[in-house]
């Protein structure tokens, strides 16, 4: 539980949480995350960000050991962000440290008051454009509202070319590794793209503008430090910036991804029907049980998807618990850019197509006319599922 030293005198002074199972609804199943906080030594030593209360000792570990024991070497405390995946140690930090200063923005001022109740604490409140000198090092702040919370900012170091980004540019990735130059490619472009997917997505446009706005600055950048996962440096600073921009547009691709449940395996059935109807035109599916897959899986397959197909036979006049929960969280990460349809099976009265479309319409998918089907599908209605797959193909094709 050492210290890493990521450049001079810039340390991660963060925790891996190998257990995380579970962030508000979003899997972190396979691989746990990290709380990554940031000491920077220098006439005022500032510690940027804390780390859950639950990695508190791993934190407080390697915090102590890169000051030879002593917490209250560090002068000040910077708060990028009040989300307790990252406050969640402050109280404690603030009682043993007995910082000079703590900086955050003017929401996160309001979020630190609500959060913590505490009216003696050292705060000054910084917005876009206000510096901090640390000696040899400066701090320049940029507000980054609503990516993801309205308190969010960024700590730029124009000396160390650094930018603590706070939960922009996260993945959840617990590794050994601190850098994404030491990680495999493919896991960590899925990772960028899950956490994306599941957590800054409706927050796409504000993004869009915030990426404009850090390039309009000409900031010297050559490492960028969030505070989850792995660290870009060098020729990965352009690949988090290049990836963030392209997760943002949403554009649609020739990929489909067909979600359902099912009780008897007819809604089943007429999944794979779609798909074949999908495939033959060219489309990459992929079909996505709901009780195999969380739904954040699904999310983060929809990200780069154009066509979203959901199936539900009807049941108590509705439809499947697992496929209205996955159509809350998917509507409220509010895709952009998708067409789509809606199936199912159904016994005696036969809603769910109605229901499904309804919902996939609020989320502004462009629907294709779905297919119901009384009890178990026979050869005409396997192949109306599968014109179905080909006309949802050629409405994606027309937006490719
Ligand atoms: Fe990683 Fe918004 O907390």
């Amino acid at each position: 539980m050492k210290p890493v030293a990521i450049k001079d005198n810039v340390f991660w002074v963060g925790a891996v949480d190998w257990n995380s199972r579970d962030f508000h609804g979003y899997s972190l199943s396979p691989m746990g995350t990290t709380y990554n906080a940031y000491l920077l030594k220098d006439t005022k030593t500032t510690l940027f960000d804390t780390v859950k209360h639950t990695s508190k000792p791993e934190f407080l570990c390697r915090l102590s050991q890169a000051l030879d024991g002593d917490l209250t070497k560090i002068d000040y405390i910077v708060v990028n962000h009040l989300e307790p995946d990252h406050a969640g140690c402050l109280p404690e930090l603030v009682e043993r440290a007995k910082p000079e200063k703590i900086f955050t923005s003017p929401m996160g001022k309001r979020a630190m008051d609500a959060h913590f109740h505490q009216t003696d604490w050292p705060v000054e409140v910084v917005k876009t454009g206000d510096s901090i000198s640390l000696g040899e090092n400066t701090v320049r702040f940029i507000e980054t509202r609503m990516l993801h919370w309205p308190d969010s900012m960024v700590s730029y170091i124009p000396e160390k070319k650094l930018a603590i980004c706070n939960d922009i540019f996260g993945q959840n990735i617990a590794s050994s590794a601190r850098f994404a130059d030491e990680a495999n490619r493919a896991v960590l472009e899925h990772a960028m793209r899950e956490y994306y997917a599941n957590i800054v997505n409706p927050y796409s446009a504000v993004t869009l503008k915030t990426l404009d706005a850090l390039a309009g600055m000409n900031l010297d950048i050559d490492m960028i430090a969030p505070d989850h996962g792995l660290i870009f440096r060098g020729d990965d600073v352009a690949y988090a910036m290049n990836s963030y921009r392209a997760f943002a547009e949403q554009k649609p691709t020739a990929k489909a991804v067909i979600a359902y449940d099912t009780m008897w395996h007819s809604t089943e059935k007429m999944a794979e029907a779609i798909g074949q109807g999908l495939e033959d035109a060219g489309i990459d599916v992929q079909i996505m049980w709901t009780k195999a897959n969380h739904h954040s899986r699904i999310q983060t397959e929809l990200h780069n998807a154009g066509a979203l197909i959901v199936g539900s036979p009807t049941h108590n006049n509705g439809i499947l618990p697992g496929v209205a929960a996955l159509l809350t969280y998917v509507k409220g990460l509010r895709p952009l850019n998708k067409v789509g349809a809606a199936f199912g099976s159904f016994g005696w009265s036969g809603e769910s197509v109605k229901c499904i479309s309804e919902h996939l319409e609020s989320m502004g998918v462009e629907l294709v006319e779905g297919v119901k089907c009384k009890h178990v599908p026979d050869h005409e209605a396997l192949g109306q599922c599968y014109d179905l797959g080909q006309a949802v193909a050629a409405a994606l094709k027309a937006k490719l």
